[in-house]
């Protein structure tokens, strides 16, 4: 992939398929490094869209819209997994540059296809079995615990069922799916790696997810992880080594599992900027949004050490019925040091939907592992401030 060497503005238009807060955190720092946005998102006034040079209302698997977006910019890229991947590819050789490619994202959109890419890279990953159809038989011939997962369309814990110790019949996941073995974790960790064109690779420190027991919406994230260093040190790599099998460019969040017996499974990988990684715009030296500019323009990747131990909370909704979004209580985030309040700019507020987080960074030189705990416990109960409900 050729460099972007020479610097007059526009240095490049970035597309961006999707407008949710992901897009809404890149589009800043792609137009800090000089570069116009347009994103493509079916919702008006988009959380990205509202930030971008020019939103494109559209779906993710409208064809027209898609090549009207890829074909106005320099580099199209996305912030979300459910897009129709054969558009996709027919654009992408027509010359269109779009990054990660399509072929990484078909393989990760079909969580079968993509633990066996990782499985035939060497890469650590929980035992699994393709499972064609719903079959209560195949699966308690499987062996329980295990995990069902849908080969598509899951995210946030929806497409995914576990059996503990019988396989109830009405709880099986319809359609084609993957049976694995249910891994009783330490923790759940989770690793970014920026992977430019030119196969280069970096990584930042480990993080802890910690996750909401009413669904499986990320809750908390402690930087560093509270593992010991070799673990994160085999963590970063192995991480590193799933990105490269899969060939991807750009940022990529990697989740992972820490068993109780101290053995590291990778679970999944996003091909995007991942939740897990919105500490890193304060708490490092470059954050994931700017570091996914830099790897899909060609440009140099940036240092991923972190400036000190953060935390980050994330702030859901908290209201039954679909309404208009009122935050109340920020003023404490806005009056502690060192504490950043992110509002996604979602015009309406649902029940667990992400609306926005809060991260705290800790003292410069301090002691991680202690700090960690006492920030959580600090972002926790800032977070635990705000509300919707009026
Ligand atoms: N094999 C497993 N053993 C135990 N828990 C699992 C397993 N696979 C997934 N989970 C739990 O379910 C959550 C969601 O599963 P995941 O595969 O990450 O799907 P999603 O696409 O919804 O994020 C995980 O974060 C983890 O808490
Ligand atoms: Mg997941």
């Amino acid at each position: 992939m050729s460099a972007v060497r020479s610097r007059t503005l526009p240095v490049a238009r970035l597309g961006i398929i999707g407008g949710g807060q992901l897009a809404r955190m890149l589009v800043p720092e792609a137009a800090r490094l000089g570069c116009e946005t347009v994103v493509l998102d079916p919702t008006p006034a988009s959380p990205g869209g509202e930030l971008a040079t020019r939103q494109i209302e559209g779906t993710f698997d409208d064809a027209g819209r898609l090549r009207e977006l890829v074909s106005g910019c320099t580099v199209t890229t996305y912030e979300i997994e459910t897009i129709d991947t054969d558009a996709l590819r027919v654009l992408e050789a027509e010359g269109h540059r779009i990054i990660p490619a399509p072929a990484v994202l078909a393989v990760i959109q079909d969580k079968l296809l993509q633990k066996e890419r990782l499985a035939a890279a060497g890469i650590p990953v929980p035992e699994f079995r393709a499972l064609d159809e719903p079959d209560p038989m195949a699966m308690a011939a499987f062996g329980l615990p295990l995990v069902q997962k849908a080969r598509r369309g899951g995210y946030d814990g929806r497409g995914v069922a576990v059996f503990t110790d019988v396989v109830i019949e009405e709880q099986v996941l319809p359609g084609p799916s993957m049976v694995e073995r249910y891994i009783d974790y330490r923790c759940e960790l989770a690793v970014l790696v920026a992977r430019g064109g030119d196969g280069e690779t970096r990584s930042w420190p480990v993080v802890e997810m910690v996750f909401d027991d009413r669904a499986n919406v990320l809750d908390l994230l402690l930087a560093p992880a509270r593992i010991e260093p070799e673990l994160a040190e085999l963590a970063r790599s192995l991480a590193i080594g799933a990105v490269e099998a899969l060939e991807g460019v750009g940022v990529f969040g990697v989740e992972l599992f820490l068993t109780r017996s101290g053995e590291l499974l990778v679970n999944e990988i996003a091909p995007r900027t991942h939740n897990s990684g919105h500490w890193t715009i304060e708490g490092c030296h470059t954050s994931q949004f700017e570091q996914h500019v830099r790897a899909v323009m060609g440009m140099a990747l940036g240092t991923t050490e972190r400036r000190a131990p953060t935390v980050s909370a994330n702030v859901l909704g908290d209201v039954e019925e679909r309404q208009p979004a009122t935050l109340v209580g920020e003023e404490s985030v806005l009056s502690t040091p060192r504490s950043h309040l992110h509002w996604y700019g979602k015009h309406d507020v649902y029940e667990l939907r992400k609306m926005g987080h809060v991260t705290l960074v800790g003292g410069e030189d301090g002691d991680a592992e202690s700090d960690t705990d006492d920030l959580l416990g600090e972002v926790r109960a800032l977070r635990d401030g705000l509300t919707f409900r009026q």
